[in-house]
């Protein structure tokens, strides 16, 4: 049986959570680099990233950028993109609690309706809320973007949520 620390946790599952010293915070232009070095380690798009970097967050650990995620702000619309773990930090809880900062932010910005595209993580956005639905669903607006018109291919998944306060 693993052993239970002062904190009432297994060891086991100590071991996958987030790091105590990664930082969440908003990216800046000194940011840009490292980001996009990320989304290439995690062959994701890199078009469209630094129009949006204000909007950006970051996970950082030390020195280094482990973990990404943007938004893209279409009035109360928002295009989330660039949800990125470095390979090595993931499986701990990083992308989601990435995640939820970020939608936690487009509601400061009183975004209502989030949405992505995504090759292979639908079940990870599904934890958070999201549901699948059609592209003819997704607003002209969103649908111009450069991720949604160039980027990603047909076949990706969209996803879309609600947010509420
Ligand atoms: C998707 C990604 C951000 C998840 O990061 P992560 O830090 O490993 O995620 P978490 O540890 O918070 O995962 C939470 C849960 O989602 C699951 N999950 C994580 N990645 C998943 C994926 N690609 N597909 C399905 N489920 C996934 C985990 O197994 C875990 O489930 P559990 O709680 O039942 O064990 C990361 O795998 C990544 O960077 N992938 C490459 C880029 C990408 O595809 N981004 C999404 C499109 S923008």
């Amino acid at each position: 049986m693993s052993k239970i620390t002062e904190e009432g946790m297994s060891t086991v599952e100590k071991s996958k959570t987030v790091p105590k010293d990664v930082e969440i915070r908003r990216a800046t232009d000194n940011d840009s680099t490292e980001i996009l070095a990320l989304l290439e380690t995690c062959q994701l798009p890199k078009e469209g990233l630094a129009a949006n970097l204000s909007t950006t967050l970051v996970a950082q650990r030390g020195n280094e950028i482990v973990g990404c995620s943007a938004l893209e702000l279409y009035q109360q619309l928002a295009l989330l993109r660039s949800v990125a773990v470095k390979p090595s930090f993931r499986k701990r809880g990083l992308g989601l609690k990435l995640t939820r900062a970020t939608l936690d932010l487009a509601r400061e910005f009183r975004v209502t309706n989030v949405y992505l595209l995504t090759e292979t993580a639908s079940t990870f956005f599904s934890k958070l809320g999201f549901i699948q639905t059609p592209r003819s669903n997704v607003p002209d607006v969103v649908k111009q973007s450069v991720e949604f018109s160039t980027l990603c291919p047909e076949s990706a998944t969209v996803m879309t949520t609600l947010l509420t306060t």
